[in-house]
């Protein structure tokens, strides 16, 4: 477990860039944290790692953005998923047998079923102001 302490949307952004160097392929990446907390900043920032070139934007509407390049990015939202068929319907198995990295928002409502999936998960919490502490678990940094 590794705890950092980030001051600016810039700072989480090169987090997720940093930890991006670290991920096999095939890795689910588990945010947990409220609105806000920076989740999707974060999620920027893998996607820079990982060579993505499009624009990372939430998947709220979509439930799934998938970024192609070097290596591919699957970002999902949860908060409206709510059963494990509607997982498998989105695809959320089917991007981590491919080899993509599958980041997942909200991952809070199905930790017990991700949990299989030996994550690594990154849960984000307002520190006052801009602060954010992000405590990273699954990989070394
Ligand atoms: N240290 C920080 N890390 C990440 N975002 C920050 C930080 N400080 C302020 N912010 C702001 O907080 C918001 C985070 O938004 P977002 O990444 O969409 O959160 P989430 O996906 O968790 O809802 C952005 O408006 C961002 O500019
Ligand atoms: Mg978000």
């Amino acid at each position: 477990m590794a705890e950092f302490i980030t001051h600016s949307r810039a700072e989480t952004v090169a987090l997720g860039k940093r930890l991006a160097q670290r991920l096999a392929p095939g890795t689910l990446v588990c945010f947990t944290g409220g609105l806000g907390a920076g989740k999707t900043a974060f999620t920027e920032g893998l996607a820079e790692g990982l060579g993505c070139t499009d624009p990372v934007s939430s998947p709220t509407f979509a439930i799934v953005n998938y970024y192609r390049g070097p290596r591919p990015l699957a970002h999902f939202d949860l908060y409206r998923i709510s059963s494990r068929e509607d997982l498998e319907t989105a695809g959320l198995y089917d991007y981590l047998d491919e080899g993509a990295v599958v980041a997942a928002e909200w991952s809070e409502n199905f930790a017990d079923l991700l949990a299989l999936e030996r994550p690594v998960t990154v849960d984000i919490r307002h520190a006052g102001g801009d602060e954010r502490v992000i405590t990273i678990e699954g990989v070394e940094l």
